[in-house]
């Protein structure tokens, strides 16, 4: 079944909604996702996620499909982090996909996840700094967070939670990207 999303910031969507639709992902897409997500973690712009972690987080995800082939060409996940707080995760266009809309559709989708989960501030970290700027996503330099709610992050064993609080044995991951958040 198709997934809502709102209407893009970039167009109306109208367009792009014609030869792709965004859907939950299922199981059989896990395949075409690492495909899709490889070369961007070879080069260090995704975090490199195992297969199994793909699979257990399968519920987070929605991809674009292609309307004509059927074929996967973006997918993209909102994780919950505390009561207020998500994160987009793993928001991948292919690349002969690129600047037609897609992203802008996944992310509005994932945007409208959180809002029906009762969760107005999504934070993302990422090189693309202009795309999530022109979807109202503001920089931010601190984890958004108050000292209570930092100490029970702490507990969490998820890696992207470590990232988003900076923690030293992630660092390196993180280099060069740029925390951004959103609020609605
Ligand atoms: C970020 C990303 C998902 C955006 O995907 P995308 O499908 O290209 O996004 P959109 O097409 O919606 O918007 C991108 C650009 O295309 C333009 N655009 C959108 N629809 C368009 C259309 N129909 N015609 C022409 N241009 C269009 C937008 O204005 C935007 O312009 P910009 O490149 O000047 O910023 C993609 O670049 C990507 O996979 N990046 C690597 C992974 C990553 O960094 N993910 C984010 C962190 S999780």
């Amino acid at each position: 079944m198709a997934e809502k999303s709102s209407a893009s910031s970039l167009g109306d969507g109208a367009e792009v909604s014609s030869v792709v639709s965004i859907r939950p992902a299922r199981t059989s897409d896990v395949a075409a996702m690492v495909d899709l997500i490889a070369p961007l973690v070879d080069r260090r712009v995704l975090l490199g996620k195992e297969r199994v972690t793909l699979f257990e987080s399968i519920q987070e995800f929605v991809v674009a499909e292609a309307r004509d082939t059927g074929e996967v060409v973006g997918c993209g996940a909102l994780h919950v982090m505390w009561e207020d707080l998500a994160e987009v995760r793993t928001l991948a266009v292919r690349e002969d996909w690129l600047h037609r809309g897609v992203g802008s559709l996944l992310l509005t989708t994932l945007l409208g996840r959180a809002a029906d989960l009762g969760v107005h501030r999504v934070f993302c970290l990422t090189f693309e700094t202009e795309f999530f700027t022109k979807h109202g996503f503001t920089v931010v330099r601190e984890p958004p967070v108050d000292p209570v709610v930092y100490a029970e992050l702490l507990r969490s064993q998820d890696e992207g939670v470590a990232e988003f609080l900076e923690l030293a044995r992630v660092k390196q991951n993180t280099l060069g990207n740029t925390r951004m958040i959103i609020h609605f």
